[in-house]
């Protein structure tokens, strides 16, 4: 029974997969993992819709998460870019500080749904809505994106937008079934440093990419054992219910843009191991909380190799004291980079090895400023003004966002990006209690990843 549990959580409970239970070898597990590539068309690639001069937006959930997103419209509300129609969340306090927000931002005054965990559903249902943004915590993300895009909203959801391989062969179905974009909002894929590489990559800087480590190493003790920071402590439960890598997508977004994974490389396998559990249950000690005992590792460290044969090392560590870090260190022929702190080495032409150095800071800033990233130059002013959002990352990724669906284009992470990205977690769950055997990865594009596409990132809109 508690086999079939485990496998139902990382599978899914529905019957859409029929993975059988009864798997007892990897590479049964493996067949059945190819089995949902063939339930994939690939027609999200490159989709787009009209034009929409206005976009009419509903917000559902209005926590830590959703009270930032909702100052990142300032500037596209009083451009009359977009405008917010709709409000749900559970609780009234949070629906007023958005109408609070918003006053004087906006003419419309949004409706608001606060009446219990199912009234989202008639927020999504409101005919003047074109998209739908989701900041609930995970368990919803998948259920309300689904809901939204059979209504015929485009969907953003916060990170990650699933954590069951049935979950994401779900979206890619409905959004293939509907066209409706359906997008993972991971805003560290709109990083100055990150956009930097990605502009530096475009332009030859690296070479030929060979190698990637990314992470998202965040002391979250404090707030996870917060009794009203998550609403209900809802974080927390993942950590005492299931172990592998729950956050990938801060880390493996951008690495994945860097790698081209989608357009001409996708992940091939991965490997997974979580280490022993001993800081966050060590907190736990020292509060009145009564959780039962942790078990999610404190560090797991997944290794994915891609059908081009590029490797990744991608961690995740929420329950060590430590500086945050998300490592973002990029491996190429003719350069590597490491991120916190910054620092970029460029390699000698003539194998004269001059000094194994990183760049001294003259010419580290003479490389930041060559190649800082179109979108960076266009919006660093207005992005900065902002008090919130990540050093003004999450501004640009609405911005970036809303101008897609103004213009007409496809926006920057479709539904195949956000579910490969998502997918990790159920993978490097199942490896990880597997010691560490690999798992292969869905294909959801039906084989077009294999086209070379540019990255959507790099237009200029
Ligand atoms: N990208 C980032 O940098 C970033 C940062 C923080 C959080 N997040 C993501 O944002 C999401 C929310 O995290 P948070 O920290 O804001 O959590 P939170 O607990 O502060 O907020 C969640 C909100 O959702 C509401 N909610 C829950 N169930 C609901 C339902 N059925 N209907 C309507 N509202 C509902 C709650 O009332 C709460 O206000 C998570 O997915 C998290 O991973 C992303």
């Amino acid at each position: 029974m508690e086999r079939e549990n485990f496998i139902k959580s990382i599978f899914g409970t529905g019957a859409l997969l029929s993975i059988p239970f009864s798997c007892n070898s990897v590479d049964e597990f493996n067949g059945e993992i190819a089995d949902i590539s063939r339930k994939c068309k690939g027609n999200m690639i490159g989709f787009k819709t009209l034009p929409i001069e206005k976009v009419r937006v509903g917000l559902i959930g209005i926590g830590n998460r959703g009270k930032t997103l909702i100052q990142m419209f300032d500037f596209l509300l009083e451009n009359k870019k977009a405008e917010i129609v709709a409000l749900c969340d559970l609780d009234k306090k949070n629906i007023d500080f958005a109408l609070n927000h918003l006053k004087g931002k906006q003419s419309l005054v949004p409706k608001n749904y606060v009446d219990g965990s199912n009234d989202w559903k008639n927020l999504v249902e409101m005919e003047d809505i074109d998209l739908l943004l989701i900041a609930t915590p995970w368990e919803w993300h998948t259920k309300m994106a689904i809901y939204g895009m059979e209504k015929g909203k485009h969907v953003a959801s916060e990170v990650p937008i699933a954590y069951t391989l049935e979950d994401c062969i779900r979206l890619v179905e409905t959004a293939e079934r509907t066209q409706r974009h359906c997008i993972m909002i991971e805003n560290c894929c709109y990083n100055s440093e990150e956009l930097w590489i990605m502009n530096m990559i475009q332009e030859g800087v690296f070479g030929k990419l060979t190698h990637a480590e990314c992470a998202y190493n965040h002391d979250l003790r404090a707030l996870l054992l917060h009794e009203t920071y998550y609403k209900d402590q809802w974080r927390i439960k993942h950590h005492v219910e299931r172990n592998g890598n729950f956050y990938p997508t801060h880390g493996i977004g951008p690495v994945s843009l860097y790698m081209d994974i989608g357009r001409g490389d996708t992940f091939k396998y991965l490997t997974s191991m979580s280490s022993v559990e001993q800081s966050l249950s060590a907190a736990v000690a020292k509060t009145a909380s009564d959780f039962p005992k942790i078990k999610c590792g404190d560090v797991n460290t997944s290794l994915i190799k891609t059908e081009n044969g590029k490797t990744i090392m991608l961690q995740f560590d929420v329950h060590t004291g430590r500086p945050y870090s998300r490592i973002n260190q990029l491996v190429g022929t003719k350069a590597v980079h490491e991120g916190y702190p910054s620092r970029l080495y460029i390699d000698d032409d003539d194998l004269q090895f001059w000094g194994h150095k990183w760049l001294d800071k003259e010419d580290y800033l003479t490389f930041s400023k060559r190649y800082e990233h179109p979108m960076i130059t266009k919006l660093k002013k207005v992005s900065q003004s902002f008090k919130q959002g990540h050093g003004g990352m999450d501004f640009i990724m609405i911005y970036r966002l809303i101008s897609c669906l103004n213009q007409g284009v496809p926006l920057d992470i479709n539904v195949y990006d956000s579910v490969m990205w998502s997918a990790i977690t159920p993978l490097s769950e199942l490896s990880a209690s597997l010691d560490s055997k690999p798992i292969v990865f869905p294909d959801f594009t039906a084989g077009k990843w294999k086209e070379k596409r540019e990255s959507e990132i790099m237009r200029e809109i």
